[in-house]
C-alpha cells in the first residue's frame, strides 16, 4: 500500500521558500525536510531577563541532523548536484560535517570531512561516520582544517560546503523568514552564538530580504555571543589558539568575519564574549528549567542575554527577543554527563527506592 503525502506536509526549506532562493525547477531538491522548527516561548529564563521581555527559543536542534546546518546544507548539496558534483568537502567542529555527510548520502555522492582531532563532540563524530563520510581527524584546529579544505577545493574536483559557499547562507537565511512568519513580524532583538560567523550573516540576510520584499517593515538588532577563549570578533583580532568547552564555536579566524561585522554595524547590534562558566550555567538552566536540551555552544546566546540583563540592558524595555538554540544536547553527551551529578544506585527493591525518595 502506498502512503499518500498530504498536500499540507512541510516540504523542506527549498520548496517552501523557493521564491527567495537561487533555485529553478531544474534544481534537484536534496532534502530531509529540514526547517519548520519550533519557536518555543521561554517560561523561566525570559521573565528573569526583564519584566517587559518576551523571549522565544528558535530550537534548531530539531532539524534532521540536530543542528541549524541542515538549512544551508540542503541548498549547498542540491546546487552541487545540479552542477554535477560527485564529492563534497568541508572543515568542521562537528555539526557542519554531520550535515554535509547526511545530505551527501541522501544525494548519493561522497563526502569528505576534516575535523580537529580530539575536539569534536561524540555525537557529531558518530554522525559523520554513520552517514559514511570520509572522516579525517587533523592534527590542528578548525582554522587549520578550513585552510586545508579551501586549498583542496580550489585545485581538485570537490565542492566546498562550508559557509564560504554562498548557497549555505541562502539556505540558512530561511530561519529568519520562519521567525517573522511565526511571530507575525521580526523580533526586536535576535541573539545567537557566533563561531565561523555564517549564521549571524545568514539571519541578517533573511531579515533584510523580508523587509526589501515588503513582508516586514523593520529589522531586529543582532546580538552575537562568542566564547571568551575564542572571541576574535569581540577582540578585533585573530585568536591563534582558541579554547572553549563549547567546541562548536572554538574558532579563532571566522570565515564570515567581515559580513558578521557588517550585520552588527547595520543592525546597531552588539557582540560580546561569555565565559565557559556562564555558558554551562545557561546550558543547565535551559535543560532543567525550560526542558530544552542543547549543546554548550547553543547556550552562549542565553549566557549573553543574561549578561546584558545584568548590565541593565533590558530595564524599562518592552521587547521581543528570539534566541537561536543552534544544536541538540545529545550532540555532546560527554559534557552533559560531566557537569551533572552521578545517577544514584539502588538495589532492585521497592522498599529501598521508596526510602531513598523519602516517600
Ligand atoms: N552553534 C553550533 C551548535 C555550531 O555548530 C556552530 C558552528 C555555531 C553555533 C556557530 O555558527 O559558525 O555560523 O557562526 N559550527 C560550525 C561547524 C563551525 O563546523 O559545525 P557559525
Amino acid at each position: 500500500m502506498s502512503v499518500e503525502v498530504g498536500a499540507q506536509a512541510w516540504p523542506g526549506v527549498i520548496e517552501h521558500y523557493a521564491r527567495f532562493l537561487p533555485v529553478s525547477e531544474a534544481t534537484p531538491r536534496i532534502t530531509l525536510l529540514e526547517g519548520n522548527t519550533p519557536l518555543i516561548p521561554s517560561v523561566k529564563v525570559g521573565p528573569r531577563l526583564g519584566v517587559g521581555v518576551r523571549l522565544f527559543f528558535k530550537y534548531e536542534g530539531l532539524n534532521p541532523t540536530a543542528s541549524f546546518k541542515d538549512r544551508g546544507m540542503t541548498m549547498a548539496v542540491s546546487k552541487a548536484v545540479e552542477e554535477g558534483a560527485e564529492c563534497t568537502i568541508c572543515a568542521s567542529t562537528g555539526n557542519t560535517s554531520a550535515s554535509a555527510a547526511a545530505y551527501s548520502a541522501r544525494a548519493g555522492i561522497q563526502s569528505v570531512v576534516l575535523i580537529p582531532h580530539g575536539y569534536v563532540a561524540l555525537g557529531k563524530l558518530a554522525q559523520a561516520l554513520a552517514y559514511g563520510a570520509r572522516t579525517i581527524a587533523v592534527d590542528g584546529d578548525f582554522d587549520d582544517c578550513l585552510r586545508l579544505v579551501r586549498d583542496i577545493s580550489d585545485s581538485y574536483p570537490v565542492v566546498l560546503v562550508n559557509s564560504l559557499n554562498p548557497y549555505r547562507l541562502e539556505g540558512q537565511k530561511t530561519a529568519a523568514f520562519e521567525v517573522c512568519d511565526w511571530l507575525g513580524g521580526p523580533p526586536d532583538f535576535h541573539a545567537l552564538p557566533v563561531g565561523n560567523a555564517g549564521n549571524i550573516t545568514s539571519y541578517w540576510m533573511g531579515y533584510c530580504e523580508y523587509r526589501e520584499a515588503g513582508i516586514t517593515d523593520r529589522r531586529p538588532r543582532m546580538l552575537g555571543f562568542q566564547a571568551k577563549g575564542a572571541a576574535p570578533i569581540v577582540l578585533g583580532r585573530r585568536v591563534d589558539r582558541p579554547e572553549t568547552l563549547a567546541t562548536a564555536i572554538r574558532i579563532g579566524n571566522p570565515a564570515r568575519w567581515k559580513e558578521a561585522q557588517a550585520a552588527l554595524d547595520e543592525s546597531d547590534g552588539i557582540i560580546r564574549a561569555v565565559s565557559d562558566d556562564a555558558i554551562i550555567e545557561a546550558y543547565q538552566e535551559l535543560a532543567s528549567e525550560e526542558g530544552i536540551f542543547v549543546e554548550p555552544a547553543s547556550a552562549a546566546s542565553i549566557a549573553g542575554l543574561k549578561r546584558l540583563a545584568a548590565e541593565g540592558f533590558f530595564e524599562g524595555r518592552e521587547c521581543t527577543v528570539v534566541a537561536t538554540l543552534t544544536g541538540h544536547g545529545l550532540k555532546d553527551p560527554d559534557r552533559a554527563i560531566e557537569v551533572a551529578p552521578e545517577p544514584e544506585r539502588a538495589p532492585a527493591q521497592v522498599d529501598a527506592i521508596v526510602e531513598m525518595l523519602g516517600l
